[in-house]
């Protein structure tokens, strides 16, 4: 069986193939970083007018390199939502003008759900139940997943998400876009103890997370500075990344005890960063959790996790008409069967 998968939520456009026997064939991004970075940001209007001229050619690559015609597909996975507006119509309109020439079945994908179940591409594969810690760009969400399609929210950031945190700091830091991987490289230089920054809403109970407070704090102690000296910026950078990855860490510990789980699987942009990964599985090792995430390449946005979200929802015998609907915002508690 062959799965197409089209990702086109945000800035990248992810081309993929999966194999129920080879697993990924194929697994092309191509990013608009380089298009976006004059702006500091993601320009939607931009965004979409670039998937729209790469997602075909994408696909010919694609199909070329796995030396596959299209009648060996078997269906064609798109993100759905949430994301982009403009952008996820490329992906949907593209993917069911194809689906429909060739008399084979769209799927619209979840993308948060698409990141977690890239997790189960990786060497080892979580099992059901598991918490599940997003970290993205637009989500920063602790989900509780008995089985498949079966979610609970158990609390989301109340601002900000953790992936848009890095990237306004990188920016008050004159860091490139995207700033997660900026500041994660400046931190590396940094000393995370110089400054001492708060964990926003771990000394109240509960397991919703909030970032803008710790941008405010960011930004003031910048601003401290007449000019900040490099040293100076890399300390702010560790220290950043430090209450983020340590608020994280209690927000975790708290959903696994609450749920009685024994499980996490962290997946997103954010699950990227080295310094969080390094400790959740401190965390995980002393309590004894098992923690899993995808493989490094597959925690950004991708179509490898959409095609392979596809195939299991054709195992699952899903199906959609041929009208092009996207959902911008889109719980993911929604999903449940
Ligand atoms: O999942 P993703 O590729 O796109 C969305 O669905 O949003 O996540 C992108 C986010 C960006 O905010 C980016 O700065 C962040 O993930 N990110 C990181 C790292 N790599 C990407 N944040 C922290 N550390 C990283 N190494
Ligand atoms: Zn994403």
């Amino acid at each position: 069986m062959n799965v197409l998968g089209i990702e086109t939520s945000c800035d990248e456009t992810g081309i993929a193939i999966y194999n129920d026997q080879k697993g990924i064939v194929v697994n092309d991004v191509y990013s608009q970083v380089d298009l976006h970075r004059d702006y500091g940001g993601v320009v939607p209007e931009l965004a979409s007018r670039d998937h729209i001229r790469r997602t075909l050619p994408m696909i010919h690559t694609a199909l070329t390199k796995a030396e596959l015609s299209p009648d060996q597909l078997n269906s064609i996975a798109y993100t759905a939502g949430p994301g982009l507006i403009g952008a996820l119509l490329v992906g949907a309109s593209v993917a069911k003008s194809l689906a429909f020439a060739w008399q084979i079945p769209a799927l619209g994908i979840h993308h948060m759900e698409g990141h977690m179940l890239a997790a189960r591409l990786a060497d080892e594969a979580p099992e059901y139940p598991f918490v599940a810690l997003l970290v993205s760009g637009g989500h920063t969400q602790l989900m509780a997943c008995e089985r498949a399609h079966e979610y609970e929210l158990l609390g989301e950031s109340q601002d900000d998400a953790a992936g848009e945190a890095f990237d306004k700091v990188a920016k008050m830091l004159d860091l490139p876009y995207p700033g997660g991987p900026a500041i994660a490289e400046l931190a590396a230089s940094g000393d995370k103890n110089r400054f001492d920054f708060p964990r926003p809403m771990t000394n109240k109970p509960g397991l919703n997370f909030s970032f803008s407070g710790l941008k405010t704090f960011t930004m003031n102690t910048v601003n401290s500075f007449k000019r900040p000296e490099a040293q100076d910026r890399a300390d702010i950078a560790a220290a950043f990344q430090e209450a983020v990855v340590d608020t994280i860490r209690i927000k975790c510990e708290r959903a696994l005890t609450a749920t009685g789980l024994n499980t996490l699987v962290m997946a997103g942009g954010v699950s990227a960063n080295l310094e969080l990964r390094a400790r959740l599985e401190q965390m995980a090792a002393k309590k004894g959790y098992r923690i899993y995430y995808p493989p490094h390449h597959l925690c950004t946005d991708n179509g490898a996790m959409i095609a392979y979200a596809g195939y299991l929802r054709q195992k699952a015998g899903g199906a959609e008409g041929l009208a092009i609907d996207v959902r911008p915002r889109w719980p993911m508690t929604e999903l449940n069967v």
